[in-house]
Formats: C-alpha cells, structure tokens, sequence
C-alpha cells in the first residue's frame, strides 16, 4: 500500500503562499475546536498535508481492492464528520478522481464547530473544483456537537444516505472533551451514523493513535472497543498498531504522521 505523497504543487502554493498557512507541530490531546484563526492557519500548514495523504492513501489502496462496489455508480454522497479544514477531503476527492473513472459527481456534506476552519476549506474546495474532471457540489454544516443530543439533532435533520461516512482525527477530542460522557465516543458516533449509510456504503474511521489523558486510554483501542459495539464488520484497517504516512511539502521534505484507521460496513 502507498504511503507516501507529495502534496500537489497547486495545493502547496495555495495553502502556504495564498491561504497564509505556517507549520507549527501542536500537543498531544489538542482540541482544534477551540482554536482561533492564527492557530487554525498553523493547522492548514501542518496537519492539512497529512490528513490530505492519510485519506490519498487509504481511499486508493480500498478503491484498488473494493473498486467493484462502484462500478454500477456515477455519484457519490459523502458525509465528514470534524472536517476541519478537509485534508482529507481532497485526498478522498483525488483518489476517487484517478481510481474510479465511472464516477463524475460527488455531493460532500461537511460538518465542524470551527468556523476558523471551515472558512479555509471552503477556499480550499473552491480551487480544487477548478483543477478537476469530477463536478463536486459541497454543502457546509457548521454546527458543534457540544453533547448526545446535539448529535442526535444534527442526524433528525440530515437528509439523505451516504456511499462514504468518514471522520479523521476529530473523534478523539470528543473523548478529550467528554462530549458522551464516559460512554465510548466511536461507538457512539458508529451507532448513529451506521444507519445513514447506504447498504454497501462505508464508515471510515481515523484517528491519531495516542493515550488520551483524560480517558487514559490508548485511542485505538478505544475505536476497536467502540466499532465491536455497533453492528459492523471491518472491511480494511491498518496493519499493525498504527500506520505511518510521509507527506512531501515546502515546509518539510518528508513530515510523518502516525494514525490508526479502520473502514467498516453495517451488518
Ligand atoms: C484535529 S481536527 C481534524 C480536522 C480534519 N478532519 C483533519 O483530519 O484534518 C478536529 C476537528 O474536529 C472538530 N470538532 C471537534 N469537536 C467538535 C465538536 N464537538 N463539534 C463539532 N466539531 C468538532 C474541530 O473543530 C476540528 O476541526
């Protein structure tokens, strides 16, 4: 499985020459959704290009071995939950663009609390519509999901079912912050969301793989604890503990990022 990317030149001019991105390495347990516009400007320089390769490359290793589930489709839905300023979005975009030739439109549904964030991504997919054969048409569902109910609000009110539910790296600050109590955050999100899913469509799920301090847990084993208490079955996942990618960028020749990821289906 490829894991390693260079960053379009496109995207690299965009983010660090006209979006005004920096790179600043964060702490461990960040919570993004409280960060202001200059902190969310060091995210787009630096966590950006990594959620851009980890999606890149998981999406075109499941599209290389799965491809078969897509070839009676010409349209995709797809839902990201925490999509801050969409990395992997675009990552998703490009391999669906290169990989899956039958598919010409795309509907993303994009969901965060960091307006900060989402003003940037909309830049973002603005451009990248521009510099692609896919026709995408984007919708931004700005809202936080500050406890069950509010989740449970935002799942009345979205229509329709999704090919692809995916969230990267935004489950662990619902844990950091106890959104669900000390109710398991992946299961939670997994037994809401699995049902929104059509019925070959799949739940990606990615995240960093540090031991959160407030559950003092170990994350992915916290999401394999979660995704074994919805009704699902682990389609592909990463080898191991966790996955390392390297992304090739201005800012740093090769930048590592280490996650853990797992795409499931319902039952
Ligand atoms: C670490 S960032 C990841 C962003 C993006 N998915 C990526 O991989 O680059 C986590 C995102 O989750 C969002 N988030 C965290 N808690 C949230 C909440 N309670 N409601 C809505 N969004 C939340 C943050 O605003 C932030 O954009």
């Amino acid at each position: 499985m490829q894991d390693r990317v260079t960053l379009p030149q496109w995207l690299d001019h965009l983010i660090f020459e006209q979006l005004g991105a920096k790179y600043q390495r964060s702490n461990a347990d960040m919570t993004v959704i409280d960060w202001d516009k200059k902190d969310v400007l060091n995210y787009l320089g630096t966590y950006f290009p990594r959620s851009y390769a980890e999606a890149y490359c998981i999406f075109t290793e499941f599209f290389r071995t799965g491809a078969d589930r897509y070839t009676e489709k010409t349209e995709l839905t797809v839902f990201d939950f925490g999509c801050g300023t969409g990395g992997e979005i675009i990552g998703l975009l490009s391999a669906i663009s290169e990989r899956l030739p039958q598919i010409n439109n795309v509907h993303v549904a994009a969901m965060d609390g960091n307006h900060h964030s989402l003003r940037l991504f909309e830049s973002v997919i603005a451009e990248y519509t521009t510099r692609t054969r896919l026709r995408v048409s984007h919708r931004i569902i700005p809202l936080t999901i500050d406890d069950f109910y509010d989740l449970h609000v935002m799942n009345s009110v979205l229509s329709g079912d999704f090919d692809i539910f995916m969230s990267f790296k935004a489950i662990c600050e619902f844990v950091t912050k106890e959104r669900f109590e000390q109710q398991n955050a992946y299961a939670h999100i997994a037994k809401t969301f699995l049902p929104r899913i059509k019925g070959d469509g799949i739940m990606v799920l990615a995240d960093v793989s540090t031991y959160n301090n407030v559950s003092q847990e170990w994350l992915p084993m916290v999401m394999d604890e979660g995704i074994a208490q919805s009704q699902s079955r682990v389609l592909l996942r990463n080898e191991g503990y966790n996955q390392t990618f390297t992304v090739r960028h201005q800012k740093r020749a090769n930048d590592i990022s280490k996650i853990a990821w797992r795409i499931i289906q319902k039952l």
